[in-house]
């Protein structure tokens, strides 16, 4: 590990007290009957803070350090999509406590890394699921970029969600990865975020980028659910998303579609954002669309394009609404958003 910040080894006196914990406990034989009881079982974690501050990393030394019991690390992303199929698979009276019962025959110790709620799916069935957990002693681990209370902010029905964190506050002990670098930011220092123009060089630029923030991982598919529909992201990884124009402009994407972008992820990728054609009305007003709402998140952007952000819609209805898109991307390429955003 690199030579840890003053708030960083704070954290790491945390993970470390709750790996001692979890390596005195009796080893299996003795374990099965422990942990089935819930008995003199530790408080997991809640590990929150800005992106880049070292919370995955935290976290995964945290995770080798701890021996002889069975564990799991796993993506919350992954989690819940697991989870989903898992409701979708089994049928019983109590879907919640089977999954629960499943996870818990092979899991002690569960680490999720990324926790972020924006789905009114995962946040209806989380608070039974993580009790279920619980009350099946397994010790929870978290990272996230928010505090517990920051968790499905502006949520459909989050009234319904306050109980969970509430219980998650509780269970957990919350610990702030506070003030201190982001040491992926560190990386990309003065380099561009906005390439231009496009071609193999354009597109090499912005697959070095993509390594640099997602530390070389590359990254897979998902879907992220919206009001019952999906949205597949070709690339994502460590906060990072990665799209074509084509993708997030050329299909009938709308308002939502591009919130959910904002509230998944830290960084957004765009390859080949086109000099816009003045019959193109649909694309342009889903391009302002798309980039007013990553702006108003604070999400990092980084894009190839075929033009400088002035050039990018010349004609057509939305060229003057497109001005102030425009100054939005040159904004987001300056070292200060990057430092800001979130
Ligand atoms: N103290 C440090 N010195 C140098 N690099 C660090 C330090 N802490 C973290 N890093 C590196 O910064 C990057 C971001 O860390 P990561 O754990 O992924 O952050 P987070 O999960 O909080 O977004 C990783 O490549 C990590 O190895
Ligand atoms: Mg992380």
């Amino acid at each position: 590990m690199p030579r840890l910040d003053e708030a960083q080894l704070a954290v790491g006196r945390a993970f470390d007290a709750l790996a001692a914990r979890l390596n005195q406990l009796p080893k299996p034989g003795l374990l099965g009957r422990l942990f089935s009881r819930g008995a003199a079982l530790p408080k997991g974690l809640y590990v929150w803070g800005h992106v880049g501050r070292g919370k995955t990393m935290l976290m995964d030394s945290f995770f080798a350090s701890v021996q002889g019991l069975p564990k799991r690390r796993v993506h919350f992303n992954g989690f819940m999509q697991e989870v989903h199929a898992a409701r979708a698979r089994l049928k019983s009276d109590d879907v919640i406590g089977d999954i629960a019962d499943g996870i818990a025959r092979d899991t002690k110790l569960l680490c999720l890394d990324e926790m972020q709620v924006t789905d009114i799916a995962d946040a209806m069935i989380l608070g039974r699921l993580f009790e279920a957990l619980l009350a099946r002693g397994v010790v929870l681990v978290t990272t996230s970029n928010q505090p517990p209370d920051g968790l499905y902010k502006d949520g459909l029905n989050r009234q319904l969600f306050l109980p969970f964190i509430a219980r998650l506050k509780e269970a957990l002990e919350v610990v702030h990865l506070g003030e201190g670098p982001d040491y992926r930011l560190g990386r990309i220092a003065a380099r561009h975020t906005y390439v231009t123009p496009l071609g193999p060089a354009a597109d090499a630029a912005l697959d070095a980028l993509w390594s640099d923030l997602t530390d070389g991982v590359g990254g897979e598919a998902m879907e992220i659910t919206i009001l019952g529909r999906s949205l597949h992201v070709p690339r994502a990884a460590h906060g990072c998303a990665r799209f074509s124009f084509s993708d997030l402009c050329e299909k009938p994407l709308a308002a939502p579609d591009y919130l959910a972008l904002a509230q998944n992820f830290s960084t957004v990728f765009i390859d080949h954002l086109p000099v816009l054609k003045a019959s193109e009305r649909n694309e342009a007003k889903r391009l302002i669309l798309l980039i007013d709402t990553l702006y108003d998140a604070g999400t990092r952007l980084v894009v190839s394009a075929a033009a400088a952000p002035e050039a990018l819609c010349p004609a057509g209805p939305h060229r003057l609404e497109f001005l102030r898109t425009a100054s939005r991307l040159r904004e987001m390429q300056s070292q200060s958003w990057w430092q800001k955003a979130a």
